[in-house]
């Protein structure tokens, strides 16, 4: 079993938990129970890298939640009561390589799917992460994407599509399963996205094809194209798995990580175009400029 298998709950004790304002024993209950986020998975979430205490491209992923909470017809997101719980957090023994992860749900609402105006919930935590393997095998499950979905593309708390996926995977050595979409394209996995190389050139699944529009993807595929790589993202029939010489997956605590598997179809990696753009996401991560967002008044990425 490498590390990514063994999942997080052996390390609960040591999340640092933040609600509403105030640091919460982990263990103990925090939330209504009759929050609208428990009840149907009414709300949003982020997950950043943390490196040595400090959380990575903190900004690109507000700016994402925001999406998210518009997304689902919920009110703005104060981000000054994220940053408090954020700040709370992070404080203490800094954390060498680990997860943070804020949620913002609907708060307490009906029982049903119908939703009141309470107060928003604000759920901040930290902990440590296990390190990744150097590659590993991701499994083609027999449940779609649905890119026409009315949370497409959203960063929701309703995450149990992707718990029954990667548990299919997990049964079968994958680190990750893999989705197609409803018209049989590719798509993403449960909390990564997916490259191939197919003649030299890196190609990815468009967002129109329905998968989360990934944090490290957004960088890796300027950052790439910066460094004269050609990054084409597109819709891509799931038969790019037969013949890609590469696959690689992306997320937020995965980097940029080799795929060696599909399913049986056995893979070189990391192949040397992934060697390659982990080498440029590697280095790149550690230049704020390059990781702050571009725009009047701002930093720009090259
Ligand atoms: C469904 C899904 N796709 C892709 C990703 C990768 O996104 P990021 O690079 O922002 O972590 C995630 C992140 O957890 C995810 O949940």
């Amino acid at each position: 079993m490498n590390q990514l298998d063994k999942g997080d709950s052996s390390q609960v004790g040591a999340i640092r938990v933040w609600v509403n304002g105030e640091m919460v024993d982990p263990a103990a209950p925090s939330v209504a129970a009759l929050d609208h986020g428990v009840t149907v998975g009414d709300g949003v979430f982020e997950t950043c890298k943390i490196v040595d205490g400090i959380p990575f491209a903190l900004e690109r992923h507000a700016r994402r939640l925001d999406r998210s909470m518009a997304g689902l017809g919920l009110p703005p997101a104060d981000h000054h009561v994220i940053d408090a719980g954020i700040t709370a957090v992070l404080a203490g023994e800094p954390i060498a390589f680990g997860r943070l992860r804020y949620s913002v749900t609907g708060g307490a609402g009906p029982l049903g799917s119908d939703r009141d105006d309470s107060p928003l919930t604000y759920i901040v935590t930290a902990g440590p992460q296990p390190p990744n393997p150097g590659s590993g095998t991701v499994v083609v499950v027999p449940w779609t994407r649905n890119e026409r979905g009315a949370t497409a593309g959203l960063k929701t708390t309703s995450y149990a599509e992707n718990v029954v996926a990667l548990a299919f995977a997990k049964k079968r050595g994958g680190v990750e399963a893999l989705f197609a979409n409803t018209v049989g394209n590719l798509c993403e996995c449960t909390g990564s996205n997916v490259f191939v190389v197919v003649g030299g050139e890196v190609l990815t699944p468009d967002l129109a094809s329905g998968p989360l529009a990934g944090i490290t993807r957004e960088l890796l595929i300027d950052w790439c194209r910066h460094e004269g790589l050609t990054v084409r993202e597109e819709s891509l029939p799931m038969s790019v798995l037969q013949e890609a010489a590469e696959v690689f997956i992306t997320s937020s605590t995965k980097d940029v990580l080799p795929v060696h598997a599909i399913g049986d179809r056995l893979i070189a990696a990391p192949g040397p175009v992934t060697a390659r753009a982990a080498e440029i996401f590697a280095r790149r991560s550690h230049d704020p400029l390059s990781v702050a967002i571009a725009g009047p008044g701002k930093p720009r990425t090259s």
